[in-house]
């Protein structure tokens, strides 16, 4: 692409200019992604390459030519076996079986009925999903569709695979076999493969990544773990620490990202390779995998050994809060879980008592009745929505007499702090 830009409604007052002046090459056999936030002009990029949206100025050229200089024979042609296809949505096609719409494009290249079934039936079976041949695609997943429409993109043997968010709609499990099948498209088959991802999860299996912002491509940053196709400037292959913040921050630019850096460096004693060694172990024990010793041991091992590289006392100090906090939070969920159901309750309800202890319990002064009645009530409201964070910090700041629970401000933080840590936690999450 040089100088490509693609302006929707050009001429008219509803003018977009969606993307401006982009320049950038993608080399055979490379598997790239394009990434950025909703709107930054992804799908527009796709279906520039694909033949459908014309440059409003500027230039494409896919394998040397102009796509939008074919006739209408060349164009039958590359959209249906240069170019294989995978929509977020699927497309497939729901009055014809499954392997007839793995087969329906080779009726473009006059290939014989029988070679097409077979053909259609040898890619259902690559991508594990023959079993389904004969059924029509209403009656399939979301990922077994999006596995069919990875055989029917493979079928006319093209030479770029092009995947717009091909996981948007999948499960974690099936959004894995997808993924698979695309690195192995590209690296067993050979084939370009060209992402348009929002997930940074999914950056780790390409060569490049295209980093879009309003219209633009604002930084290509080669993958350090993977053998560069394309001929990359070699001091960006530099792994710094800037490569683990864009992964963690996917859509900040690097300033923001120096800045980061930096306030780590600062603020905290661990490096970000140990924030994400702490993150990991926290999830293992948030998901109740694991038992507070076993945490204790994995954060204290050193950092060489496979662990975090914590002191004892810290580590202990870490887990006792952990499994504190996670304790908590059940009443939390019991609670939601009964609001949900709209299960009668007032606002002395035992497990707002509850909750209402564990925040005090760490408070040394003594309470009236009214002062801790105000609080219940208070917790009540931001248990039910009634408050945000805010809310509740002002209330119970509030002098008692005037409804509140007469906290000085520094305490009535921290206990804000508490409530919201518990809250979080007791929130239902489900799946990944
Ligand atoms: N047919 C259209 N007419 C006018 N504006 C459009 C049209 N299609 C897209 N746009 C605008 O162009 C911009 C880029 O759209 P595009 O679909 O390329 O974004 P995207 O990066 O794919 O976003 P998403 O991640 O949400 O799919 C958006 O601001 C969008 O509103
Ligand atoms: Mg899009």
């Amino acid at each position: 692409m040089k100088n490509l830009e693609i302006t929707y409604n050009k001429g008219k007052e509803n003018e977009f200019k969606a993307t401006k002046g982009v320049n950038i090459e993608i080399y055979p056999e490379e598997y790239i992604a394009f990434f950025g936030p909703s709107g930054c002009g992804k799908s527009t990029l796709f279906y520039c390459i694909l033949g459908i949206l014309a440059p409003s100025a500027g230039e494409i050229l896919v394998k040397g030519k102009n796509p939008y200089k074919f006739s209408a024979e060349e164009m039958v042609n590359f959209q249906t076996s240069v170019i294989g296809i995978i929509y977020q949505a699927f497309f497939l096609i729901n009055s014809i079986s499954v392997i007839d719409n793995v087969a329906l494009p080779q009726i473009f290249q006059g290939i014989p009925p029988h070679k097409r079934n077979q053909r259609a039936m040898e890619l259902l079976k690559r991508f594990e999903i023959d079993s389904k041949a004969q059924f029509y695609p209403d009656n399939l997943s979301g990922g077994q569709s999006q596995r069919v429409s990875v055989a029917r993109s493979m079928v006319n043997n093209p030479d770029i695979l092009l995947a717009d968010e091909p996981t948007g709609n999948l499960d974690s499990i099936s959004t894995k076999q997808v993924m698979d099948a695309l690195e192995e498209i590209n690296q067993r088959d050979r084939k370009t493969v060209i992402m348009i991802t929002h997930n940074a999860a999914q950056l780790k299996y390409c060569h490049r990544v295209f980093y879009m912002k309003d219209g633009v491509v604002a930084r290509v940053v080669p993958n350090p773990e993977k053998k560069q196709i394309a001929k990359v400037d070699k001091t960006q292959m530099l792994v710094t620490e800037m490569e683990q913040l864009s992964r963690m921050y996917p859509y900040d630019p690097p300033d923001v990202l120096k800045v980061k850096s930096l306030v780590n460096f600062l603020t905290q004693d661990l490096n970000f390779d140990q924030l994400a060694r702490l993150e990991g172990a926290i999830k293992v024990m948030v998901d109740r995998k694991t038992t507070p010793d076993k945490l204790i041991e994995y954060l204290t091992a050193s950092y060489d050994a496979g662990g975090v590289g914590l002191s004892k006392p810290r580590a202990r100090k870490i887990t006792d809060k952990i499994v504190k906090i996670l304790d908590q939070s059940k009443d939390i969920q019991r609670y939601r879980r009964r609001l949900l159901r709209a299960d009668l309750f007032t606002n002395q309800d035992e497990l707002v008592a509850n909750i209402t202890n564990y925040l005090i319990v760490d408070y040394h002064g003594n309470f009236t009745p009214e002062q801790k009645s105000n609080l219940k009530n208070a917790i009540f409201d931001r248990l039910v929505g009634n408050f945000r964070k805010e809310g509740f910090e002002a209330r119970i700041a509030t002098p008692v007499k005037d409804g509140g629970a007469g906290f000085n401000r520094k305490t009535a933080h921290n206990l804000t702090l508490h409530l919201e840590k518990i809250l979080i936690q007791g929130m239902e999450t489900g799946g990944e």
